[in-house]
């Protein structure tokens, strides 16, 4: 009897060469070079085949037991054992699995929470925030009134008495943190003070470093937050989408924002790998996973100084460091295209009160998530700053230049042969 439909990779080769052929291109990709993009990182082959399971033919709008069609009694246990989870795992009253993303379970929170033209008061986008806070190009900043905090210009941390001056004088209905780029703690205590002061709800968006608290190595937002929204992508290591966590009182305005207000069906295979990954994230194993992240990207971000690169804030409490390169002369631009051609893959980012454009950007960003998933501590944190400092000053014009970033590539090559990703790729090609 067949129990497990799952990816048939010789299947899609025939069928589809093409796209077969992109697949293998970036697995090998994702295997030969180093991924310090903080917001990524390796799913389990558990995940994976969740994912690509027969999970993904079902219709199954509604919620467990109240769906607006047959046949989903095994999906409904899908849905039950992810929120099941994802409760535990948190401590939380209630759990919505079904956004298909960060952003839509952002925009489930806002739908949830406030009306269109209510004042919302989130971290500005150059100073960390992400799109969905308030951004002129987005829904969040095209339907509400967007107030932006910042960061103190000495410290480089949040200015938590401008957040109560900007709170009092705009009295918003809502008030966002969690950042895209900040490598710091954030005092949620201090934001619950400040929006219980102004009556506001407060959201966390958790979509960074919704994993390093599930591994217990930084403060939950969860007694703190009325809602709670975040990536199960990122840290948390499951598939990609989204999931939004709250109090009892907001359960049912939760759901009814998510579906039918913001989303149709639910991905049933998407939900399915969320909980795999939420029952990962449970194990004692993946609490040392969070604490090596942590004390990877702090080696990471040390490393980095002692090349001349400033990280931001002094360093970082977090899986990514921001690194100010003006010292170097060195734009983000730049340095993001002389670490792609040594195989290292990282991206440019504003720093606060930057002076260029974000399309050149003064800084980096690094994370240390997938190098951490590959096995790597300490020493490997180190090798990898030096490799960045001589990619980053390698100016690929030059022939001595262009010499270093292929030396730093051929040093990157054998670095992850030492720790492979998916060291069991064979299987899959
Ligand atoms: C803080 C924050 N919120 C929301 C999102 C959006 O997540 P997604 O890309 O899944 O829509 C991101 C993505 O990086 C993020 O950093």
């Amino acid at each position: 009897m067949v129990t497990f439909w799952g990816p048939d990779f010789s299947a899609l080769r025939r069928e589809d060469p093409e796209i077969a052929e992109v697949i293998s291109g970036e697995l090998e990709r994702q295997r030969g070079g180093l991924q310090l993009i903080a917001s990524e990182n390796f799913t389990s082959p558990a995940v994976l085949a969740a994912m690509g399971s027969t999970l993904t033919n079902k219709y199954a709008e509604g919620y467990p037991g109240r769906r607006y069609y047959g046949g989903c009694a095994e999906v409904d246990r899908a849905e039950e054992l992810a929120i099941e989870r994802a409760k535990e795992l948190f401590g939380a009253e209630h759990a919505n699995v079904q956004p298909h993303s960060g952003s839509a379970a952002n925009m489930a929170a806002y739908a949830a929470l406030v009306q269109p033209g209510d004042t919302v008061l989130a971290m500005d986008l150059p100073h960390g925030g992400h799109l969905t806070h308030g951004s002129k190009v987005n829904f969040s900043g095209k339907w509400f009134h967007p107030v932006g905090y910042r960061v103190r210009r000495d410290t480089e941390l949040i200015d938590y008495d401008e957040v109560r001056d900007l709170a009092q004088a705009h009295r918003p209905k809502l008030i966002v943190c969690g950042a895209t780029a900040y490598p710091r703690l954030i005092d949620f205590r201090a934001f619950r003070d400040i929006a219980d002061e102004v009556g506001a709800y407060l959201m966390v968006d958790a979509a960074h470093f919704i994993g390093l608290v599930a591994g217990r190595a930084v403060p939950s937002p969860v007694p703190y937050a009325d809602v709670v929204s975040c990536t199960t992508h990122k840290v948390l290591r499951g598939p990609r989408g989204g999931m939004i966590l709250c109090r009892e009182n907001l359960a049912a305005r939760i759901d009814k924002a998510v579906f039918p207000f913001t989303q149709g069906g639910p991905l049933m295979h998407a939900v399915a790998a969320k909980a795999v990954a939420l029952r990962e994230a449970s194990s004692p194993g993946f609490q040392g996973y969070a604490q090596q992240v942590v004390r990877n990207s702090q080696a990471l971000a040390a490393g980095l100084a002692a090349e001349g690169m400033r990280p931001v804030s002094g360093g970082t409490d977090t899986h990514l460091a921001l690194v100010d390169l003006r010292d170097l002369g060195v734009s983000g631009r730049e340095a993001e295209e002389r670490c792609d051609r040594a195989r290292i893959t990282l991206n440019k980012n504003a720093i606060p009160y930057d002076p260029e454009k974000p399309t050149t950007a003064s800084g980096i960003r690094v994370g240390s998530p997938c190098v951490t998933t590959q096995g790597m501590r300490e020493g490997e944190m180190r090798q990898i700053a030096g490799l960045i400092a001589a990619a980053v000053r390698a100016d690929p014009a030059s022939v001595a230049g262009a010499g270093s970033l292929r030396d730093a590539a051929e040093e990157v090559a054998a670095l992850v042969g030492r720790f492979p990703a998916y060291p069991i790729a064979e299987v899959f090609s």
